[in-house]
């Protein structure tokens, strides 16, 4: 078998030629030796990819204190890892910080001895910026479907990698916004991630949320293939859970009268904090995560994986960044002496904490005894409203079947126009749902599974929440 020198040459030089081109672009990845030489290993290590980040808090108001402060937290992890602030896009209403109630003005604090976490996040889509469209047009890295905010998207590659953290407050199949009757609907989000699967601009995505029922958001609706790994701090049917409570253990510092953390959510960023994000995986993170969010026993969720687990085994690295000087861990409390307070009823802990700080017989306490019995009154009408609605669709025994959970691998619905609708009839008669309220979600859920039409509930409202139509 004579080969001539000549021939030789030019198989050696092909691969040689096209390197030295990919080295002139700046572009000699690992990937690239591959092609080159048809070798097929995989490591992240030479990863040329770009890392982005989109940080989401849901919430507005002082009571919801954590969430702004859990993604101010995550912001200062991915800074940290060498995250750049152009791919790091920050969704947070922006009202805690300068909040009259803020014991130290101008800073925002995720845990009893935690520094400051404020400072330098980017304020990309703030206030009434903070829109579900604008969220899910910075995922898809449309820039002209973006309305107000710094018009940062995610403008990411076929390399690159990213990752999404959102903090709030969720319910069956939604998760809140702050604006009025602006939720993310599970359906919405997952086809936006779709539509970013199929547009071809990532290599893989990371998604870690920490919300009531939080597993009802990807439950039955994220296939594998589109190379994406979620966890979340809640199965589909159960609270999150807040932590650094006023009253509880460890307390934050005596002048705050709010949480100032959730528990997945600070048992992810201190585990980020305390390790060599190079060397420990996802699923690493994920166990010890699943760990401490169940740790506080009755008072905790079961942290839950979706997606492509194969993603797993990636380092931590690969989407945070690394972490060459890690954080002085005295600064936190041991995972086991955290308790916590469900997500719902941190709210109403902040109002009673609001009374009671306030002097006996002043103004201020006479006004947030208002604020707390309102807001008592209101979850009281809005539970007995759902249940009037159901018994008069089903019947009582038909109103406790729509509280139902489905089995696992099912969605919670299976016509999302159907819940929409519903959701939408309700509010014309009762009013948009609430934070609270919205835990009512399931009931319409399982109304369209049930095959109650649109009209059928519009009849029912009206009954039950009079015969006017709300704005
Ligand atoms: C971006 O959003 C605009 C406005 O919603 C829409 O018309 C356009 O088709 C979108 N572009 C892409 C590439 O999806
Ligand atoms: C919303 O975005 C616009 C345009 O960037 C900006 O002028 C405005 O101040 C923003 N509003 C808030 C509340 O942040
Ligand atoms: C989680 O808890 C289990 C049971 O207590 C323990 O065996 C395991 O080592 C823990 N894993 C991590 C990663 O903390």
């Amino acid at each position: 078998m004579a080969v001539p020198v000549s021939t030789l040459l030019v198989i050696l030089l092909i691969p040689l030629i096209w390197l030295s081109a990919q080295l002139v672009q700046g572009r000699l990845t690992k990937e690239a030796l591959a092609t080159a030489f048809g070798s097929s290993s995989s490591t992240s290590n030479l990863d040329q990819g770009t890392k982005w980040a989109v940080l989401v808090a849901g919430s507005r108001g002082y009571g919801n204190y954590r969430h702004q402060a859990d993604v101010c937290h995550a912001y200062q992890i991915l800074k940290r890892g060498g995250l750049n602030d152009e791919n790091i896009i920050v969704f947070m209403y922006d009202d805690i910080a300068s909040n009259e109630e803020n014991p130290k003005k101008g800073i925002i604090i995720n845990s009893p001895k935690g520094e400051d976490v404020y400072k330098g996040v980017p304020k990309d889509y703030t206030g009434d910026n903070l829109t579900t469209n604008n969220l899910l047009a910075a995922i898809l890295g449309n820039k002209t479907a973006v309305t107000g905010g710094s018009g940062k998207v995610v403008n990411s590659g076929p390399d690159d990698h990213i990752f999404i953290y959102y903090s709030d407050h969720g319910s069956p199949g939604v998760l809140t916004m702050p604006g009025y009757d602006d939720d993310l609907y599970a359906k919405d989000f997952i086809n936006t991630l779709k539509t970013k699967h199929e547009s071809g601009t990532y290599k893989s995505m990371v998604i870690y949320v920490e919300a009531c029922e939080a597993g009802s958001i990807f439950e039955g609706l994220l296939p594998k293939e589109w190379n994406i790994y979620v966890t979340t701090a809640s199965n589909p049917s159960e609270s999150s859970w807040a932590t650094y409570c006023p009253g509880f253990d460890p307390p934050p510092p005596p002048e705050y009268n709010t949480c100032l953390g959730d528990l997945y959510s600070v048992a992810w960023m201190e585990d980020s904090d305390a390790h060599n994000l190079e060397s420990e995986t996802l699923e690493q993170q994920y166990q010890v995560v699943k760990n401490r969010t169940a740790a506080a026993k009755e008072r905790g969720s079961h942290a839950v994986e979706y997606g492509n687990m194969a993603l797993s085994k990636d380092p931590l690295s690969l989407y945070m960044g690394a972490n060459p000087s890690k954080i002085d861990q005295s600064m936190y409390q041991s995972p086991e002496t955290l308790s916590t307070v469900e997500q719902h009823d941190a709210d109403i802990l902040h109002l009673r904490e609001k009374v009671r700080r306030a002097p006996e017989g002043s103004n201020a306490r006479a006004q947030a005894q208002k604020e707390l019995d309102e807001a008592l009154s209101h979850r009281k009408h809005i539970d007995l409203t759902i249940q009037g609605i159901g018994e008069a669709l089903l019947g009582a025994q038909g109103y406790e079947e729509l509280k139902v959970v489905r089995s696992p691998g099912q969605t919670i619905v299976d016509d999302w126009d159907c819940f929409k609708a519903l959701v939408g009839s309700y509010k014309r008669y009762c009013g948009a749902l609430s934070t609270y309220g919205k835990k009512h979600l399931r009931v319409f859920a399982n109304m369209c599974n049930a095959g109650v039409q649109a009209h059928q509930l519009e009849e029912a409202t009206s009954q039950v929440c009079g015969n006017k139509l709300k704005k």
